[in-house]
């Protein structure tokens, strides 16, 4: 069964509420979107698998539903993110540090200019990215963060940097995409950084207290970096061990689609994450096979011959992304319990003019897999945060609208 429901687009909901307010990431789920699933496919669940949790989205409802999370991302920012957000902190040793956060930057806030000596970090193109003035003031926030003890606190203060890096750098706002301001612009820019630091650490306290208040039970998140395409490890998720997952993969490899690594990398270099310019190769799609891309799903084999016809190159781009797909896939299920679920929200992107149905090969996979297709709802996206544009023909400037809707494929294991 495929139906559209307006019912689903929740147009005019609240989807910063909770911890949910923390920190952009690209293609985010909604929130409500995981919590009506939850409340229709997970209501006896015990366990919720998330493997693809980027910010932690469906990880957030499973806890506050009672339920525990298991998360994966390759994606250091994002398992931070994933991990802050599901992670109750004494509020009163919070409190101490947000205070005596508050007194160490007033101590540097107006007086920047003067000598302070401070060591700033060494990454390639730091000076592309940020003036000397905010090289300093983020220099000064990472050290104070390093002393930080509290490991959960510390977590907190670094979920709430990585935003203040991005908004005290050259980057264009509202792009995920790496795209500098003009001269012009950068000339004037000079950043508030503790200012900017300070208001999202006081938002953030607030969507934490809400969290703990609606959490109230004893369920834990789990966050982890491993590569379902590669395996799903047997010690940390046995075979038949999982109720749901709730998930949105990705939809094609980050060079032409959604780049979450491009997105991350400046907030992973100041974190010292090594490699952080390399994340987009490591993601789904990242590598290119050579292949005779032919899979059991008619759609896809048909979809993939239309694109060679005229373009071989982008056919084998598309078909190496779904070789990572289907593997992923195949590992997953092993995990999932019999007659548990899956729920997959997918957007049908287009490559060359041509629709590629990640609904129907979604559900192609799982059917593979010993599942039976339950239900495929089609919602449109008003609140998703996505670019609305990309280059599906791959020549740059030459952009079109991608998803404007998109698909909760719905699975159940025999
Ligand atoms: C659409 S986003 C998930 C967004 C998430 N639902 C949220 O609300 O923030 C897809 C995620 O898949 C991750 N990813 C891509 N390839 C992966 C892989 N092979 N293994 C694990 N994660 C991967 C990306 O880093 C990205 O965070």
């Amino acid at each position: 069964m495929k139906y559209e429901d307006f019912s689903w687009d929740f147009r005019d909901s609240n989807t910063k509420e909770l911890t949910h307010c923390f920190h952009a990431y690209p293609a985010m789920m909604i929130p409500q979107v995981a919590r009506r699933l939850l409340y229709k496919y997970g209501d006896s669940a015990e366990t919720l698998f998330d493997p693809y949790c980027g910010s932690g989205t469906s990880l957030v409802e499973a806890n506050v539903k009672d339920i525990n999370a298991i998360g994966t991302d390759l994606n250091p920012l994002a398992r931070l993110i994933a991990k802050t957000k599901t992670t109750p902190i004494d509020i009163q040793t919070l409190d101490l540090y947000l205070k005596d956060f508050y007194d160490y930057s007033f101590k540097f806030q107006f007086y920047i200019q003067k000598s302070i000596s401070v060591v700033v970090p060494d990454f390639a193109n730091i000076d592309f990215w940020f003036s000397e003035n905010a090289q300093k003031k983020l220099s000064l926030i990472r050290d104070y963060i390093d002393n930080i003890k509290d490991s959960k606190v510390k977590n907190f203060f670094l979920t709430t940097f990585s935003e203040t890096v991005r908004e005290s750098s050259y980057t264009k706002k509202g792009e995920f995409k790496l795209v500098r301001i003009p001269e012009e612009k950068r000339t004037k820019f000079n950043p508030d950084s503790f200012g900017i630091m300070l208001s999202k650490l006081s938002r953030n306290k607030a969507g934490l207290l809400e969290f703990i208040k609606q959490k109230r039970n004893g369920s834990v998140a789990r966050i982890f970096d491993f590569n379902s395409v590669d395996s799903v490890p047997k010690e940390i998720i046995p075979d038949e061990s999982v109720d749901i997952i709730i998930t949105s993969p990705p939809y094609g490899d980050s060079r032409t689609t959604v780049a979450y690594g491009q997105y991350s990398r400046l907030a992973n270099q100041w974190m010292g994450i090594k490699n952080a310019s390399k994340v987009d190769n490591l993601l789904m799609g990242g590598v290119r096979y050579n292949s005779r891309f032919k899979f059991n799903s008619q759609y896809l084999n048909e979809t993939l011959e239309r694109i060679e016809q005229t373009d071989s190159k982008r056919m084998a781009e598309v078909g190496s992304f779904f070789i990572d797909y289907k593997k992923s896939i195949d590992n997953i299920s092993k995990s999932v319990k019999k007659n548990g679920f899956v729920c997959y929200v997918v957007g049908n992107r287009t490559v060359k003019g041509i629709n590629i149905p990640m609904d129907l090969i979604t559900k192609d996979f799982f059917e593979e897999n010993g599942f039976r297709h339950i239900e495929t709802i089609i919602r449109n996206i008003p609140n998703k945060r996505m670019p609305s544009q990309n280059s599906p023909s791959n020549i740059p400037g030459i952009k079109s609208s991608t998803m404007k809707n998109e698909f909760i494929v719905i699975c159940e294991k025999n």
